[in-house]
């Protein structure tokens, strides 16, 4: 390995007293494939075989907490019958020597009726076209209990720890956001009160590890940090932020397309979004930094910034299923950037992912995007 990458291999020790072996994550990456109760298929595990070998730590894909939130094929935590599942999930990390962290997500008003398992998609408030009805008061506070009883599934499964999926317009985000949220209850309206929902949810996870007495279990948190049209700025975040560091929580994940990128509103729009959150978290928690690190270079220098304590890579790993391999060889430059259809068979994908190469759908902004698997042919 060249010298120069060896900063990206240092250990981080959280604020629990948990370390991990370096500063490189696998960004969570759903791979539309999974079985009718979220089980992992044959094409699913080939995909996950070797891929996050040398990696610090794996985030599993968006992981159901509800049947009524179920939005396209992924992992499934509500029942007993899915502890098989995730053993299987955490094995698989755990053979490669990565710790493995749930990512909990439900898609609120995005899920997809026909996945629900019978039970009506519901949203923190519905819309007028029927399609997603407005939760009850009760149902908001069984929901918060949905993702800690998923968490203790993760727990029991022998997962290191959750990733709250608060980001990319999903139920949580959806309860943070403005223009979704328009409840007249404590759960919405104010914008104290459209926190509420992700910081109960924080508290519940925290209680379920006390409970188990494990204060070890790590806890994270996803969030994008603006949508200008969809009821939020990069000043709304940064009050969310200082809300979160107040928790028990032991990273923060900020979900980007372009690690560079500038806010559009709310903040200096000549500093990068990494740097403007790196200075308000002000060193209280650490942060994953992300997007379009393609090259062994691109993620060196986006470490080299300072912005981020660690590093998630998502789509350099769908290319590469040996990528760390190819750095601590110094093959650095064997990295594969661009899709190219004759090492299809490399790469390992699953049907409906070939399918968005041939659709030409960029998964990550289309993010995540259900791809019917029924429109895959062979050729
Ligand atoms: C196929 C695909 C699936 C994704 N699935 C998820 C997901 O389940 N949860 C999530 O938070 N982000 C998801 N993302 C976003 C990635 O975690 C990551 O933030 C994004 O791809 C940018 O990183 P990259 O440029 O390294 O790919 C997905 C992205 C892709 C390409």
């Amino acid at each position: 390995m060249k010298e120069k990458y060896k900063v990206l291999f240092k250990p981080y020790v959280f604020n629990n007293g948990v370390e991990i072996k370096n500063r490189l994550v696998v960004a969570p990456l759903t791979i539309y494939d999974s079985g009718d109760n979220g089980e992992l298929t044959p094409t699913a595990r080939e995909f996950w075989r070797d891929r996050f070998r040398g990696f610090g730590m794996y985030i599993m894909p968006f992981t159901n907490v509800a049947p009524n939130g179920i939005g396209f094929e992924s992992p499934n935590a509500f029942s007993e019958s899915n502890l098989a599942t995730l053993k299987e999930y955490v094995k698989i990390a755990h053979q490669q020597g990565a710790k493995i962290i749930m990512q909990l997500a439900h898609s609120g008003y995005k899920a997809k009726k026909r996945m629900t398992k019978g039970y009506p998609v519901v949203a923190p408030t519905g819309d007028r076209r029927g399609r997603a009805r407005t939760m009850t008061g009760t149902e908001v506070k069984q929901m918060v209990a949905n993702f800690a009883n998923a968490a203790e599934l993760g727990l029991r499964a022998g997962m290191d720890g959750v990733e709250i999926q608060g980001a990319n317009g999903w139920l949580v985000e959806q309860f943070f956001a403005g223009n979704i949220n328009h409840r007249k209850d404590e759960w919405g309206g104010s914008f104290a009160n459209r926190l509420k929902f992700p910081l109960a949810i924080i508290d519940a996870i925290d209680e379920m590890r006390t409970k188990h007495n494990r204060p070890d279990f790590i806890i994270g948190y996803r969030f994008s940090p603006e949508r200008p049209r969809q009821g939020f700025t990069m000043k709304d975040t940064l009050a969310l932020v200082d809300e979160l560091v107040k928790k028990p929580l032991q990273y923060l994940h900020v979900s980007l397309l372009n690690f560079y990128s500038h806010p559009r509103r709310g903040a200096d729009r000549k500093l990068t979004r990494m740097q403007i959150y790196h200075e308000r978290i002000n060193g209280k928690l650490p942060l994953i930094g992300v997007g379009s690190l393609k090259t062994a270079d691109q993620i060196l220098d986006a470490y080299n910034t300072g912005w981020a304590d660690l590093i998630a890579v998502g789509r350099a790993v769908m290319l590469n299923p040996d990528l760390i391999d190819l750095i601590k060889s110094g093959n650095e430059d064997q990295i594969e950037t661009k899709f190219n259809w004759k090492h299809a068979a490399h790469y390992r994908y699953t049907p409906a992912m070939l399918q968005a190469e041939r659709d030409h759908i960029d998964m990550a902004i289309h993010n995540p995007r259900p791809v019917k698997k029924t429109k895959w042919k062979k050729g």
